[in-house]
């Protein structure tokens, strides 16, 4: 009965280490370290008879299954609910959910809509198979009978505040489970996943501020799905290499989605159909973002801002820390120090510029009456987080003693925005920068510590960095207006950035700019992401790719991380090659942290700082394409970035690729992120691939391949096969919008390419979704490139295209037609197979013909 191989042994005793005589008491199977139980393995592990749930009344319904699980014997976790419901929806051919929850009891659930289905779809690309004597299920793609999970593995366990399922994985590659520290590829050799929002200086082996549970697994024929425990609950994940997983939260219900693929990016979509698509940026989100703790005066801030132009490095959006501050209090500024903030970002304005500043979730409290009216306004309209008697829970944060906003109340989504609006009306900033919102709190729960009762000592505490769920946040027992803080703490930020973008919106009537520290399923609709506090170091910049790979995965596709790293001093070169990377984070800024040395561009000498421009501008360049792909995040569930694998699944070269990444389907990008490197080493799938930097296209088999990478050099390569848009740069994205476009026709071999462009005014709310857009189509074959203006709206009227390149032309051609008129400027580049025609002035608003023969 305990003879499981090591990797196939699920604990019994998660909650404690039990000796040989406490776990067999149990009813499991004990081995010691003289008996060869090695590292992470679990010494107390279930027996297969252990007391199971026994599913009954198995009907059929008009959604899919249901039936009730009923439990006889209690397991070690005190309130086994001893019944069940289960509820299985076959929601679309692609979609099945399972629900589990109590049959008398209404529990927490997730407060997030999902879409409603009616009926059962049929027909569907799962089935979904059931144990009825000790329960478990398995779900298993129909064409093929891959099984994607199997929770016969080990029993299942429902208690009021402890749930745990494990389940089979069908191979070894799985990718989520954020906000972690991690490959891209998860390590399965018994690695434990904590979700628990918190400030934390990103590590290996903590829960940060972001919970995402799900997870896009291959099966070994490389069809992949995706599953997502939609539970917001503080939990532990543990891999194992059986290959399996345990679920392990600690409340809320079972509430399980699979995506049926059968490809990542179409998993990755399913996934975002479910969750909802990520919001529109402004164009000028896209730009380069300065900012740092430490701009001390709006005189430093101005200096940062003249120095970053002075070394013509585009500047779009200057920020302020907390430091604009007054008393560290939100919805103020400090009338010494930046006594001229309003004229300051009007000046910002003038230069086409924007401005963000930081706002915090804890509030701080009046000195004395009438001192501090945000606080007094927000007591009095009972937006506050409470405690056990009923009072503002108090903590600890930049203001000293503080409140912590209840965003889940409506009220306080109504005072926060008239709190922004008045802010507004003085200092007319462009988006927020919204911190701290795990919550963060110096003290530990609060001010008067927290109750002792269930939900501040649950039985089993997940992997908590501080093993207490207060540490560094408020007291899990505090209560929310829709539940307690235990249940909602993941999802705190989520809320906090919903308010903060409808204040937005309300107040500029244009599209909102949120970029949030904490993350849950959802965020993406709101706000952006940034990772956080992030070192310095080589090591944490290569972590950066994986980072924000997969925060695209998550439906968060504007993310990017601190250029040069937050904690501690860059080195010039780390700069430098940080910049290069960050330039192709989907959101792309310089901060540090008060006491690191300067990194803005320009403290560095000539040499770098001709670097790091030379990577923006390149970023600029192609800005157009990347608005396109953000056009096709926020209508299709694409992602912006995305890692080698989900572009080319059938290659298992790429499933660990991560030091590499994509811009949409066509610009793969290869940094260097070691220290002292001038070459970098990359994978190339099968293909052509053209070089942006310089240097002869090749055709790849699927091949590592070695490119001098002098340190002013990031590696961009041109997939074959696809037309990327492109626009002349300029300092700023309003200047640049009006510069002549070009494109860059990438062919295969038999000299096809096909692409496109959104465009739009770039900032006013819903134009896709009010028809004020333009969409245009290219493509190439047969020596003949041809655009389709598929709609066309007043913005793009002006648009001109300039430039034409051409990659993949193996012989100067003899002619080139422009519209039937011999092009007037052309050049010919033998060993780059690269022809460029130049002063087209075409108006992109015409379709044109340009043929070479
Ligand atoms: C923590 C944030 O992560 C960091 O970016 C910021 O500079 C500090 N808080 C100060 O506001």
């Amino acid at each position: 009965k305990c003879s499981a191989a090591p990797n196939d042994r699920f604990d019994c005793a998660p909650e404690k280490v039990l000796n040989k005589e406490e776990c067999e008491a149990r009813g499991c199977c004990y081995i010691s370290e003289d008996d060869g139980l090695a590292t992470g393995q679990p010494a107390c592990f279930f027996p297969p008879d252990y007391p199971n749930y026994k599913m009954i009344d198995f009907t059929e319904t008009k959604f899919g299954y249901s039936a009730n699980l009923i439990r006889t014997k209690h397991t070690f976790m005190p309130n086994d609910l001893m019944k069940l419901h289960m509820d299985v929806f076959f929601e679309t051919p692609h979609r099945l959910r399972i629900i589990m929850k109590d049959t008398t009891q209404k529990r927490y659930e997730v407060p997030i809509e999902t879409p409603k289905v009616n009926e059962k779809a049929d027909p569907v690309q799962y089935d979904v198979q059931f144990t009825q004597e000790s329960f478990s299920f398995s779900v298993s793609r129909k064409c093929n009978g891959n099984v994607l999970v199997n929770t016969n593995v080990a029993p299942f366990i429902f208690a009021d505040q402890f749930i745990q399922m494990s389940t089979s994985l069908s191979s070894q590659y799985i990718y989520g489970l954020g906000e972690h520290l991690t490959s891209i590829n998860l390590d399965l050799n018994w690695t434990k996943l904590t979700f628990w929002n918190r400030d934390l200086i990103p590590r290996e082996d903590a829960n940060l501020y972001g919970s995402h549970p799900f997870y896009l697994g291959f099966e070994k024929d490389g069809s992949a799905h995706g599953v997502f425990l939609l539970n917001s609950n503080a939990m532990d994940v543990i891999l194992q290499p059986a290959p399996a997983l345990t679920w392990r939260t600690i409340g809320g219900i079972v509430d399980m989605y699979f995506f049926m693929g059968p490809d990542p990016k179409t998993v990755i979509k399913q996934y975002q159909e479910l969750i909802g698509f990520p919001f529109m940026p402004p164009y000028w989100a896209l730009g380069f973002h300065l900012c740092r703790w430490g701009y001390n005066s709006s005189a430093m801030t101005r200096e940062a801002v003249e120095k970053t132009m002075a070394a013509g490095i585009p500047l779009e959006v200057q920020w302020n820390d907390i430091d604009y501050m007054d008393a560290y209090r939100d919805f103020t500024y400090d009338p010494d120090r930046f006594g001229d903030l309003p004229e300051m970002v009007k000046e910002f304005h003038n230069k086409g510029m924007k401005y963000v500043a930081i706002m915090e979730p804890a509030i701080g409290l009046s000195s004395s009456p009438g001192s501090y009216p945000p606080y007094e306004d927000g007591l009095k309209r009972g937006v506050y987080v409470t405690n056990e008697t009923g009072q503002p829970l108090m903590g600890k944060v930049w203001p000293g003693t503080t409140v912590f906003v209840d965003f889940t109340n409506p009220e306080a989504h109504k005072w926060w925005h008239d709190m922004f609006k008045a802010f507004h009306d003085k200092v007319p900033f462009d988006g927020a920068w919204i911190d701290m919102n795990e919550p963060a709190n110096n003290v530990h729960g609060s001010l008067d510590g927290c109750p002792d009762n269930s939900l501040e000592n649950p039985p089993y505490v997940p992997d908590v960095v501080g093993k207490e769920l207060r540490d560094t946040t408020i007291c899990a027992s505090s209560y929310q207006n829709i539940s307690s803080h235990y249940n909602l703490h993941n999802m705190y930020g989520l809320f906090e950035a919903i308010a903060t973008h409808d204040a937005l919106v309300k107040i500029r009537q244009k599209r909102p700019f949120v970029i949030s520290r904490s993350n849950f399923p959802t965020l993406g609709r709101y706000a952006g992401h940034w990772t956080g506090d992030v070192d310095s170091t080589w090591k944490q910049l290569y972590y950066t790719i994986p980072a924000i790979v997969l925060c695209n995965m998550y439906g968060i596709p504007l993310v990017g991380a601190d250029l040069c790293g937050f904690v501690g001093d860059a080195s010039e070169e780390l700069c430098v090659r940080w910049s290069q990377v960050g330039a192709f984070y989907p959101f792309m800024r310089n901060h540090n942290t008060k006491d690191a040395k300067s990194q803005e561009p320009y403290v560095f000498s000539k040499k770098s700082v001709d670097a790091i421009r030379k990577a923006t501008l390149a970023r600029y360049m192609l800005l157009p394409y990347m608005y396109t792909l953000f056009y096709k995040s926020h209508i299709f569930g694409e992602t912006v970035v995305r890692a080698p694998f989900m572009e080319f699944p059938q290659d298992q070269n790429t499933w660990t690729v991560d030091r590499q990444f994509l811009w949409g389907e066509a610009l793969l990008i290869t940094p260097v992120v070691e220290q002292g490197k001038t070459a970098v080493t990359g994978y190339f799938p099968a293909g052509m691939w053209y070089s942006l930097v310089g240097g002869a296209g090749f055709e790849s088999k699927g091949e590592w391949k070695t490119l001098p990478a002098a340190l002013d050099t990031i590696n961009l390569h041109i997939r074959g096969g696809y037309i990327i848009p492109a626009q002349e740069p300029a300092m700023t994205t309003t200047e640049m919008r009006k510069n002549g476009m070009k494109l860059l026709v990438a062919l295969t071999k038999n000299g096809i390419a096909h692409g496109e462009l959104y465009w739009d005014d770039g900032d006013s709310l819903d134009t896709y979704e009010k028809g004020d857009y333009t969409l245009i189509t290219f493509s190439a074959q047969d020596n003949t490139l041809v655009s389709k203006v598929e709609k066309l709206e007043k913005e793009a009227e002006n648009l001109k295209l300039n430039v034409v390149g051409l990659f993949g032309i193996a012989d100067i051609p003899k002619e080139i037609l422009i519209n039937g008129a011999p092009a007037l400027d052309f050049q010919y580049l033998q060993n780059e197979q690269h022809l460029k025609i130049q002063q087209l002035d075409l108006a992109l608003g015409s379709e044109f013909e340009i043929k070479w023969s």
